[in-house]
């Protein structure tokens, strides 16, 4: 990570660890162990989300494609949160005779180095031009009057609360010209023996995700926590459709992060508040959108209706 982004993150973490509850955020799970990590989440047999989007591309593309309405135009394709693009080239495959330039942004460099590497190797017809940066700060490079499509998939919108997701797309739809297309992929609300599963596997890769942001301090920062000192625990609120993920102290400790010159004392049982994956519904998705004159043209679903696309339209 450059300097800025350290700096940044080492704010967010004495923030975070100064408040009650305390608080880490999930945009700093994604470091290298992190993304391969979170690869090997969207491979999980719990992790109902990637393989049900990756069926409503599958069995939809053309639709999606018909309804981005880009035929005949020069335009850029850009992917938020891109990772590591499996679905994604599933939903290119259908773009064979079209005329674009493929834009994927991630936080992580890795993710970006990959995915170029990937697709070069594996569709070397399509132009790729990756952008590291986080959401926000990319957001200017996407203001030119160029048609686009904005893909953001995998329910990636889900880590931010409601408030914060309709700030997000008043933002996104600002850089957004009449005509140009949003592709958002949620989440939907279901039972919580569908949900909690997915964010709990029995192989234990999501608690090892999660712990991995400790650890990611340990490394950034010379710190001392101990992971067999504390554990994964998430939660699933089905009323309102907010899976949570908390990591809980084992015992009282003090945990000293000496780059940031900083001590910190956790009871017994006391948790971190690490993520919000925020599952929606109709009034949902109306919610995070509202002001940001995008028009729902379509919502593409898979078989169970576990997840959705949907395909907004700037006006
Ligand atoms: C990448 C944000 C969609 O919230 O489901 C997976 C991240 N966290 N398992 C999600 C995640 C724990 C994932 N998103």
């Amino acid at each position: 990570m450059d300097r800025v982004g350290l700096a940044v993150f080492a704010e967010e973490v004495i923030q975070g660890l100064s408040t009650e509850p305390k608080r880490l955020s999930s945009k700093w799970f994604y470091d290298e162990v992190g993304d391969d990590l979170f690869v090997q989440i969207m491979k999980l047999p719990e992790y109902y989300l990637t393989d049900c989007e990756f069926q409503i591309f599958e069995q939809q593309r053309q639709n999606i494609i018909e309804g981005f309405d880009m035929s005949g135009k020069d335009f850029d394709l850009y992917e938020l949160g891109a990772g590591d693009g499996t679905k994604t080239l599933e939903l290119l495959k259908g773009l064979r005779n079209v005329e674009f330039t493929y834009k994927p942004i991630d936080i992580s460099i890795h993710a970006i180095n990959n995915l170029e590497r990937r697709v070069s190797r594996e569709m070397p017809n399509i132009q790729v031009e990756g952008i590291q940066g986080e959401y926000f700060d990319v957001l200017a490079e996407l203001d030119s009057l160029k048609p686009k499509v904005i893909l953001f998939m995998g329910s990636n919108i889900g880590n931010l609360m409601d408030s914060q997701a309709n700030d997000f797309l008043k933002r996104l739809s600002r850089v957004m010209n009449p005509g140009d297309k949003l592709l958002l992929g949620v989440d939907l609300k279901k039972p919580s023996a569908i949900v909690l599963p997915a964010y709990n596997d029995a192989a234990g890769i999501t608690a090892k995700f999660n712990l991995n942001l400790l650890t990611r301090i340990n490394l950034e920062f010379d710190a001392n926590f101990d992971l067999h000192r504390f554990r994964h625990a998430p939660e699933y609120d089905e009323e309102r459709g907010w899976a949570l993920s908390y990591i809980e102290s084992l015992v009282d400790q003090e945990v000293h992060v000496k780059a940031l010159s900083k001590r910190y004392s956790f009871k017994k049982g006391e948790k971190i508040f690490m993520e919000v994956s925020r599952k929606y519904d109709d009034d949902t998705i109306s919610a995070i959108t509202q002001n940001t004159s995008l028009d729902i043209v379509s919502k593409f679903y898979d078989q169970q209706k576990y997840f959705c696309d949907v395909l907004f339209e700037k006006q």
